[in-house]
């Protein structure tokens, strides 16, 4: 049961920490942060670097942190970074890489959240003159959160960092929900940020932890790293009581994301038949569903959706998105079904 007794499927996001979770954060050992001292904090960033092959990792509160980090540390002043047109950083991280970094995002257009190479390529300025800024970084994200969850292929990743090492750029990868990728493809996370300078992946998404973030490189990028954390407000004191659940995050919750991708399927196929809907099931690769609705608005539609018990995210006037995680069960998605055929039937 989720929100106020809604089927919740807005986001996952809101999913709640689990008993294991709320238990360990209570007996969670604690020590100042800031000075070095929390054990937990210890434990979970020793945990996050091992889990993603980088050498340190750095517990941040938000995910939106952790990339501005990586971007302050990963681009240079005055020069552009390569993005995808729709990807998180460049639409909804409140323009930081251009407060904190002081770059020019390049944004490129995708259909599926994969820049074609070529563009990529034809994009990076090396052909410097006095008014030519030059590119100093390339930020992927997976899954892609516009592209309705689209897992980057470790193929494509691999032929964008081969660009990037030819030009010496900064591969960043916004991995918000790299588990979820990983778990699509049936690998290693690993497999996916080995081949990135620098990843951020969320805790308090999927995984289920109450807040939090980590943001994964080398030793001395991590160093630099806290400075720049502490710059923007974000060293926190006695937080061992979040990283407890962080751990349980990575070590637990992150195994098994495969009940939510079939759930999602099951939500797709079950309304994929009606006429007044569109939903594309070769696109329901994770946990989320993207719905295109016919004749009748995104608004209206999760409104009646409302009455039924049913809560989803409008993307656009005729754009709807459901997202499942720990919070939804099997009854929930049969709930939501019933609910969408009665209002489009
Ligand atoms: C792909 C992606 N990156 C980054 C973020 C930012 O995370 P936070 O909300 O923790 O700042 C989000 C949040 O939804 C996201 O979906």
């Amino acid at each position: 049961m989720g929100y106020k007794g809604f089927s919740d499927f807005r986001s996952d996001t809101v999913t709640r920490p689990t008993e294991e979770m709320r238990k360990a954060m209570y007996q969670a050992e604690v020590g100042d942060d800031v000075l070095g001292d929390d054990p937990t904090v210890q434990k979970l960033e020793e945990l996050a670097a091992e889990t993603v092959g980088k050498e340190a990792a750095l517990f941040v509160p938000s995910g939106t942190m952790g990339n501005t980090i990586a971007i302050k540390l990963g681009s240079k002043e005055g020069t552009e970074v390569i993005l995808e047109e729709k990807c998180h950083i460049y639409n909804f991280e409140a323009a930081n890489m251009a407060r904190y970094a002081g770059v020019m995002p390049r944004p490129i257009k995708s259909e599926n959240g994969q820049m074609p190479l070529e563009e990529i390529d034809r994009n990076i300025k090396t052909v410097l003159r006095e008014h030519i800024p030059g590119t100093s970084m390339i930020c992927l994200e997976n899954t892609h959160n516009y592209w309705g969850g689209a897992v980057l292929p470790v193929e494509y990743i691999m032929q964008v960092k081969a660009i990037a090492m030819e030009h010496n750029l900064h591969l960043h990868l916004d991995g918000a929900r790299v588990f979820n990728a990983s778990t699509a493809l049936n690998i290693d996370v690993k497999e996916i940020t080995k081949h990135f300078d620098t990843i951020m992946f969320c805790l308090s998404k999927g995984l289920c932890a109450p807040v939090g973030s980590i943001l994964a490189g080398s030793k001395e990028f991590i160093k630099k790293a806290r400075f720049v954390r502490k710059s923007l407000g974000g060293g926190m004191r006695q937080v061992g009581i979040l990283a407890a659940a962080g751990i349980i995050a990575i070590e637990k919750m992150s195994k098994r994301l495969e009940q939510d991708h079939i759930r999602a399927k099951k939500l797709a196929e079950g309304i994929a038949d009606l006429k007044k809907l569109k939903v594309d099931l070769n696109s329901v690769q994770t946990n989320f569903v993207m719905v295109e609705l016919e004749g009748i608005s995104s608004f209206e539609f999760l409104d009646e959706l409302k009455k039924e018990g049913v809560l989803a995210l409008p993307f656009s006037e005729t754009r709807v998105r459901f997202v499942t995680h720990n919070d939804i069960d099997d009854r929930d998605v049969e709930k939501a079904v019933k609910a969408i055929r009665k209002i489009l039937k």
